[in-house]
């Protein structure tokens, strides 16, 4: 999705959302492209914070905002809970263990499973609310308020 073409409207929250996409899907390829043990986990260990702390914000404050927008909007919005589920499951094993020898395993299959929602986010799930015209200013506030507090706490 190119963020230039985002209306006013949503501009702000799905381009802060995009941007904590992009970050993730850069570390990805840094633990791919490193053959260092330490660095490898390290990256692992900053991934899931981040992508715990996205999710969060996403559970908590942008998910419910679209919630009753549509019907499509709300097969997504389930779908898109089970997929945080998921992730979550792999972050617990990865932190359990950042030094083991599943981490690549683990990791590889996180950041598969994290690219794909990401495409269906920003393919689907955005779309659709750009298309409902859906007000997302105050959301977009809350959401930076959020991270930010959840950014302090984890750090
Ligand atoms: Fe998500
Ligand atoms: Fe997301």
């Amino acid at each position: 999705m190119d963020k230039s073409k985002i209306p006013a409207d949503q501009a702000e929250a799905l381009g802060a959302l995009m941007d904590d996409h992009r970050a993730v899907k850069k570390l990805f390829k840094a633990f791919k492209d490193t053959g260092d043990r330490h660095e490898k986990k390290s990256i692992a260990l900053e991934v899931c914070q981040q992508l715990t702390v996205h999710a969060t914000i996403e559970e908590e404050i942008f998910y419910p905002a679209l919630r009753g927008v549509g019907d499509d909007i709300d097969d997504m919005l389930d779908e898109a809970q089970v997929e945080h589920q998921v992730a979550k499951d792999l972050i617990a094993a990865i932190e359990e263990d950042p030094a083991g020898d599943m981490l690549e395993a683990n990791f590889t299959v996180l950041s598969e499973y994290v690219s794909h929602h990401i495409e269906e986010e920003e393919g689907e799930l955005f779309k659709h609310a750009i298309k409902a015209k859906v007000n997302l200013r105050d959301v977009a506030a809350a959401m930076a308020a959020r991270k930010e507090e959840l950014m302090q706490q984890t750090a």
